[in-house]
């Protein structure tokens, strides 16, 4: 029997140039969809896969992140005293869901040395990477789809979703032997491949993994711009001890690109009844 999820580490230490300028002074991750920032979402989906502590991989900039999930006394007393307690009790849960703790990444190494920062915090257990721009609407929510076929098959599993050939020069592409219909064993992995993709699998921001990745983190050589790349390290696992993907249930939405950003608040915004009459209407009458 594997060992159950208990850690998340979000990768947050990026400067969100695709935003800019609304990330010169705010995290990306604070950015919200509908009334709820990004942040919370992963945070959220972390917690009902069995996840307790959060682990965030923060730059100069981005404590305001923290907050967010610290307790705001001032404000519940506030909120107490004009008789909007559903809503103080409503930040109070934000605060108190996860143990949620940062640690510095200095300089922007890449997203496997964001991963690398966290090995002390982790330690000898597995854990869940999510990246925050991935935004996955689910029924069973998708990090506990993955610590699912993790416990399973005792083996890393990865998130993998199908995209139209046009878009495979996007993403990181793996290919390998299906073992079941949402089951691959990946013997292939290739990232943003130009020609040829291997497949139409592409890598989503959800990756349960054991704590041995952080040796073979220490391994990768350096690429473009001193990047270090997690792909390199899974390229390596797959190799040694086997990396399986796992074609999740569920809506993804890219909250890193402005476009996937603008659909995620319209599908989101259409799911709440207070909205969703007055939205239609107005689009339609926009269209
Ligand atoms: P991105 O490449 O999307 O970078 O990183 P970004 O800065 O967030 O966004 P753009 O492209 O400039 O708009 C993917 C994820 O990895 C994290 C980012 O915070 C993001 O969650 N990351 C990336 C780090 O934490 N450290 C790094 O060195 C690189």
């Amino acid at each position: 029997m594997s060992k159950p999820i208990r850690k998340a580490v979000i990768p947050a230490a990026g400067l969100g140039t695709r935003f800019l300028p609304a990330t010169k002074a705010v995290p990306k991750e604070l950015l919200p969809i509908v009334d709820t920032p990004t942040i919370q979402y992963i945070v959220e989906e972390a917690v009902a896969a069995g996840v307790h502590d959060v682990i965030l991989i923060c730059a100069r900039g981005k404590d305001s992140i923290v907050d967010h999930f610290d307790i705001a006394a001032e404000l519940e007393a506030t909120l107490e005293r004009s008789g909007k307690t559903e809503l103080r009790k409503e930040m109070r849960r934000i605060a108190q869901m996860a143990q949620v703790v940062t640690v510095r990444q200095q300089e922007p190494l890449g997203l496997g040395h964001a991963v690398l920062c966290a090995k002390a915090l982790v330690g000898d257990e597995p854990f869940v990477v999510m990246l925050g721009d991935d935004i996955i609407d689910a029924r069973v929510p998708a990090t506990r789809q993955l610590a699912d076929c993790w416990e399973r098959h005792g083996l890393a599993t990865i998130a993998l979703m199908e995209v139209p050939p046009a878009e495979t020069s996007m993403y990181g592409i793996a290919a390998g032997r299906a073992l079941d219909e949402r089951t691959t064993r990946i013997e292939r992995l290739v990232e943003k491949p130009k020609v040829n993709p291997p497949s139409n699998l592409a890598v989503i921001g959800r990756y349960v993994l054991p704590p041995r990745i952080f040796e073979l983190l220490e391994q990768v050589t350096p690429g473009v711009g001193g990047e270090i790349q997690l792909t390199d390290a899974l390229a390596m696992l797959a190799r040694e001890e086997g990396l399986l993907g796992y074609r999740f249930e569920g809506d993804r939405y890219d909250a890193g690109d402005r476009l996937g950003y603008l659909k995620a608040n319209i599908a989101f915004a259409m799911k709440r009844p207070e909205l969703a009459g007055p939205l239609r209407q107005y689009l339609g009458e926009l269209l």
